[in-house]
């Protein structure tokens, strides 16, 4: 529907933004319950990052998405921040209240929990034995919600030794970390595989496992969506591992914004996904 001068306000920031799925995403919601509001992408350099966000309340907007590399930076700029914000020291959604203040969350990691939980319906966090590869912000984000998720051990895994002993001492508890060298054995005492690396990416390396020595009862997922089918995720379905691919996190992590902007509760839906997927695919 064409939009009217009353028609609600967010958007998403990034340094480049153009392959930002996010406006497409939320441009189908907003048609989908002919909301009368619009959602915009806005390229801001990191210096203007600040100042920018700001602004955002005196031109009216309801709130903003944050991504690459503005996720940690913008922290500074809010003036309150979510505990799981604080806890991972970036934020990807802002909301602004009805008197202008600026609200930080990050929904990363529920995002990815909700994308499990709607995946795998026999799934017990409880009993969960995942292992993390990587420990970049993906990683931190989705360890975090693993924690409060109620999983009682996380095994991570990474290239960078140093860089996952500091995630774990910053998230604290109930993580081992192990070298990047001791994948294959982690992953035979687990249930469920997730790749938070760039490995796999349209562009990168793939991430190179062995499947046929995996039991095929563990779950194998990916965060990576540019390819949908990642090798890891096309060698595991041969191998008879039930997947999740990287897709539905991203939509999962954007009905909190998408809610508290426009005041719709959105769904995830096979429409929405295709939609999206054709947008990357063009
Ligand atoms: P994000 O914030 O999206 O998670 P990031 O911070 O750049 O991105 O993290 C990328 C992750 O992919 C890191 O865990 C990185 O490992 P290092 O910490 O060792 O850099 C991992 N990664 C990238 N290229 C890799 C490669 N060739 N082999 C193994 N891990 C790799």
């Amino acid at each position: 529907m064409a939009i009217t001068g009353s028609a609600k306000l967010a958007g998403v920031i990034g340094w480049p933004v153009s392959h930002s799925l996010s406006p497409r995403l939320h441009g189908y919601w907003l048609k989908h319950y002919e909301i009368d509001g619009a959602y915009v992408p806005f390229a801001v350099q990191p210096e203007d990052l600040h100042q920018t966000l700001r602004a955002l309340p005196k031109m009216g907007f309801k709130g903003v998405n944050v991504t690459v590399p503005h996720k940690e930076n913008a922290l500074s700029a809010m003036d309150h921040v979510s505990e799981t914000a604080r806890r991972l020291g970036a934020i990807n959604t802002i909301i602004i209240d009805e008197d202008g203040f600026l609200w930080g969350d990050n929904t990363d990691g529920v995002g990815f929990i909700e994308s499990l939980r709607n995946n795998v319906f026999d799934l017990n966090f409880s009993d969960c034995k995942p292992v993390v590869l990587g420990a970049g912000g993906a990683a931190r984000a989705i360890v975090a919600s693993l924690q409060d998720a109620g999983v009682p051990e996380i095994q991570l895994v990474n290239r960078t030794l140093e860089r996952s002993q500091a995630l774990a001492r910053d998230l604290q508890g109930n993580i081992t970390v192990l070298p990047w060298g001791e994948m294959l054995g982690a992953v035979q005492n687990a249930n469920v595989l997730i790749n938070t690396t760039s490995l796999g990416m349209t562009g990168h390396e793939p991430l190179n496992i062995d499947f046929t020595n995996l039991p095929n009862s563990i779950l194998v997922t990916d965060v990576v969506y540019n390819p949908l089918m990642t090798p890891i995720l096309t060698q595991a379905l041969d191998n008879g591992n039930a997947i999740v691919d990287g897709l539905d996190m991203l939509l999962y992590q954007a009905k909190p914004g998408f809610a508290a902007w426009f005041g719709i509760e959105p769904k995830v839906t096979r429409k929405l996904r295709d939609f999206v997927l054709e947008g990357f695919e063009a």
